[in-house]
């Protein structure tokens, strides 16, 4: 994978840069070397809650960070992936909105733990240590488990991307209300992407996991069927996802369950997709009814989708695709009749969805008075690293409220996805679900 940093805006880059540089100006007359800075005092209170949420013994990630042994052997890696941005990965914009969860770092924090990794790195006294307010974890109740019906194990490396079809037991219309992923083998499991497939396209699953002699069937960019809503993603170091209270999706009788399992296996041998908790599951939050059945609206050009209108010329380092609309007239029809037409909703969570030559995107509502507001930014954009982002406070989308996408992709061959090692050749790119195409599209958590 060709080295990036993970979510850093120029901004923070250069905010950084300047703080790091005042700091190891300090340093260089300090004769502690980091500015007193010790690890139970300044570094632990981060790295508790800012590093292991993934670096944890068995995680996915190359070592684990849990004592200061840990840290103190990294920590040359630390100062360089903290101070270039790549770690800890956390993809939006900070000029766009301000999202829950936020795993980024202060400028300050950033500059702590580079100043103390590429120091002297004492460990300091055990008594100043003062534990992070790691704030209430999220309170899934687990009303029903979906286990992939078989281990799989990857065969392709570092990354396989893999669709399972989970049957719906239900058999009546039922809302989820929360989710999570728990997966098997936690060392390879990097990230879940759970879709609905609405009882008038299980066939079409069902057709793609047949033609697949192993358990479940490849896909890359989504389901491998269109018309499959989107019910939540999964990230490591997520204990769940609670929708907003009372509010949920609803799930029909006679539909059925995909979810996309990324296997990354660059840090570990490829072992069928089971642990001792069992194989990969998805736990859910389930409701007979809610106040405000919710959507998760898809936003694209249906032009790029029908009639590859996206065309991302081979060699483009900076080919750009835009669209914006007003979709109030076409609401019903959009949200499956979740949103009626001409009227305001709330947008609660956002994400964006490219391949992996994405460069950058950005998602907006603009007000018919011109003033704008950004739900999603993400200047670096990474496949590894895609998520949908929970808004501190939900953004109303007026009934004349436009809503606009824009991708850049960089088809140059700096960002062609590396398939067993190789990387794929560069040609020409058009919207589609597999490594050679590329989608732009925003995803949002949205009710009445
Ligand atoms: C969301 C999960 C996640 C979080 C949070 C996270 N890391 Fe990582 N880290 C990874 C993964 C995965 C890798 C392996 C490389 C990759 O896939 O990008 C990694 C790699 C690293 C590396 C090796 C990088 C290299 O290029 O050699 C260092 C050092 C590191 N992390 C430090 C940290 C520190 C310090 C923090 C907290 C401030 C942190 N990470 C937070 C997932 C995470």
């Amino acid at each position: 994978m060709p080295r990036r940093t993970a979510g850093v805006s120029p901004m923070k880059r250069l905010l950084f840069s300047s703080s790091f540089a005042l700091l190891a100006a300090c340093s260089g007359a300090s004769a502690t070397g980091d500015a007193g800075l010790t690890f139970q005092k300044d570094v632990r209170p981060i790295v508790e809650a800012k590093c292991q949420v993934c670096h944890v013994e068995g995680s996915f990630t190359p070592f684990a960070l849990t004592t200061y042994q840990d840290v103190y052997t990294h920590r040359a890696a630390i100062a360089s992936a903290v101070g270039d941005g790549r770690m800890p990965p956390w993809p939006p914009s900070d000029s766009c909105g301000s999202y829950q969860h936020d795993r980024s770092l202060s400028p300050e924090q950033r500059a702590a733990v580079v100043a103390w990794a590429g120091g002297l790195a004492p460990e300091g006294e055990a008594s100043t240590f003062v534990a992070p307010d790691s704030g209430t974890p999220t309170a899934l109740r687990v009303d029903t488990s979906l286990a992939i019906p078989m281990p799989y194990q990857p065969v392709s490396s570092p990354d396989e991307y893999r669709c399972f079809v989970l049957d719906w037991p239900q058999t009546t219309t039922k809302y989820v209300t929360g989710l999570r992923v728990v997966p098997g083998a936690i060392a390879e499991v990097h990230h879940a992407i759970i879709f609905q497939i609405a009882p008038a396209d299980v066939a079409a699953v069902q057709a793609l996991d047949a033609a697949d002699p192993a358990e479940g069937y490849s896909c890359f960019g989504g389901s491998g069927v269109n018309a499959a809503g989107w019910v939540g993603a999964w990230v490591p170091g997520s204990t769940g996802n609670v929708f907003p209270a009372d509010t949920g999706i609803a799930i029909a009788p006679g539909s059925k369950l995909v979810v996309q399992v990324h296997y990354n296996t660059a840090n570990t041998a490829p072992v069928p997709d089971q642990g001792a908790m069992g194989d990969t599951r998805v736990e859910l939050q389930l409701a007979d009814t809610v106040k405000t059945p919710a959507v998760v609206l898809k936003w694209a050009n249906p032009q790029w989708v029908r009639n590859h209108t996206m065309t991302i010329d081979a060699g483009d380092p900076d080919s750009v695709h835009a669209f914006e609309f007003t979709p109030g007239p076409f609401l019903g029809t959009l949200s499956g009749g979740v949103l009626p037409s001409n009227s305001a909703f709330q947008v609660w969570t956002a994400g964006l969805h490219m391949h992996a030559r994405g460069a950058k995107a950005t998602l907006q509502v603009t007000h018919p008075d011109g003033s704008k507001d950004c739900l999603l930014q993400i200047d670096d954009w990474s496949f590894h690293w895609q998520g949908s982002y929970d808004l501190v406070k939900p953004v109303k989308v007026g009934a004349g409220d436009s809503l606009s996408i824009e991708c850049h992709f960089d088809n140059s061959g700096n960002r062609q996805p590396i398939v067993n090692g190789i990387p794929a050749p560069v040609g020409p790119v058009n919207w589609g679900e597999t490594t050679e195409d590329e989608m732009c599209l925003g995803i949002m958590y949205a009710t009445p």
